[in-house]
């Protein structure tokens, strides 16, 4: 089945993703799906479990365009050495079209493997430490949204509110299965990669 980007609030968002233990074609075609499916979104990052799949890896690429800037596919990344701090705007292709500001580091070192296996360690800073850390969170079930203040996050709260309501009627009525459900579905991951 192809993959798509499931919206807030499936509870995949939630989980903590499993490291990967190995780079097979599988999860190949995982990457250049997730590819894809970020850039038809016009996103800069895009974390695995937000295409319903546990695991420990995310792709970037802060131009948000295929043919420019930097594509990233980091795999059990790390980050460490979180240095100074600045408040810009985010959003998430998980809550399309709602944006909000959110404190974080400047600096960042983060290590992580490439999809041929050779380690990868970096510093990172601005736009593209912001993309990371935020990536880097949906991997421990952690939302953008999780992170703004209550003054900034009272702006979105009935967005964020109608998201709910759009995704909690739809189980309701059958259209999407119950969050245990959705929840049972990823045990195959954790079989496959763990
Ligand atoms: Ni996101």
């Amino acid at each position: 089945m192809p993959l798509s980007i499931i919206p807030h609030p499936h509870p995949t968002l939630r989980v903590c993703s499993r490291p990967i233990r190995k780079v097979d074609a599988q999860l190949k075609r995982i990457v250049s799906e997730m590819l894809d499916l970020m850039y038809q979104a016009e996103g800069v990052g895009l974390a695995a479990n937000q295409v319903n799949l546990p695991l420990r890896i995310f792709v970037a690429n802060p131009s948000g365009n295929r043919e420019d800037g930097e594509e990233l596919v980091l795999i059990n990344p790390e980050i460490q050495s979180p240095k100074g701090n600045e408040t810009a705007q985010e959003g998430c292709l998980s809550l399309p079209g709602i944006y909000g500001n959110v404190k974080r580091p400047r600096t960042i070192k983060v290590s992580a493997y490439d999809l041929r296996g050779n380690s990868i360690e970096r510093e990172v800073d601005g736009f593209l430490a912001r993309v990371i850390q935020h990536e880097n969170d949906h991997l421990n079930g952690v939302m953008f949204f999780d992170r703004m203040s209550d003054e900034s996050k009272r702006d979105i709260d009935d967005r964020i509110d109608e998201l709910e309501t759009v995704f909690r009627s739809k189980q309701a009525s059958g259209g999407i299965p119950s969050d245990q459900d959705l929840l049972a579905e990823l045990e195959q991951w954790y079989h496959t990669y763990c």
